[in-house]
């Protein structure tokens, strides 16, 4: 059974190791999680997948009451199951709590999963950034903006 629940600082072990598993290449270092759990005021969600830490959320907020999310990940043991959108969905969730009206979020151009994800919760394309990341996948550095209405 799925249970998404708020995560703290006091889960970056259990974060770290989700990051690590679930993106082969630019994972976020220890440092740069614990900020962004800090920075997220309490916009970051834990899955646990009967009970098994299963993957993670984390968004924070911006001006003109835009929230991005920095990170989004399932377990590779966990995918194929909703987790991903049920962390999507939460995190939205948490976005209009807090009076955020519009998600957004950069995502690489090559991450079919991903995108098949954020299309089939209603993001829609915004624009190409070039050269977002630093290291390449699948041969480009691009990152495509996307964003949604939070309703
Ligand atoms: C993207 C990711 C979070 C999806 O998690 P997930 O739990 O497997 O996704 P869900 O089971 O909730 O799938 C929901 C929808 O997303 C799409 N989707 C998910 N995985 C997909 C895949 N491998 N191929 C195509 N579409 C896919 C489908 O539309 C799916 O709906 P459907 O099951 O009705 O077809 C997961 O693959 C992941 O962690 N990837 C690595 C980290 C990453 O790239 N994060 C995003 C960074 S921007």
């Amino acid at each position: 059974m799925l249970n998404i629940r708020d995560a703290t600082e006091k889960d970056i072990k259990i974060i770290k190791l989700l990051e690590d598993r679930a993106f082969l290449q630019d994972a976020y270092d220890v440092e740069m999680l614990l900020t962004a759990i800090l920075e997220s005021e309490g916009m970051s969600v834990i899955a646990e997948y009967d009970g098994e830490p299963a993957g993670y959320s984390i968004a924070i907020g911006m001006k003109e009451r835009k929230a991005d999310i920095e990170s989004i990940c399932v377990d590779p043991g966990f995918r194929g199951k909703g987790i991903g959108m049920g962390l999507l969905t939460a995190i939205e969730q948490k976005m209009m709590e807090r009076g955020f009206t519009e998600s957004v979020l950069e995502v690489r151009e090559h991450n079919r999963s991903a995108i098949a994800l954020y299309e089939k919760a209603g993001y829609i394309h915004v624009k190409i950034l070039h050269n977002f990341y630093e290291g390449e996948f699948e041969g480009s550095r691009d990152a495509i903006r996307m964003k949604k209405i939070l309703r």
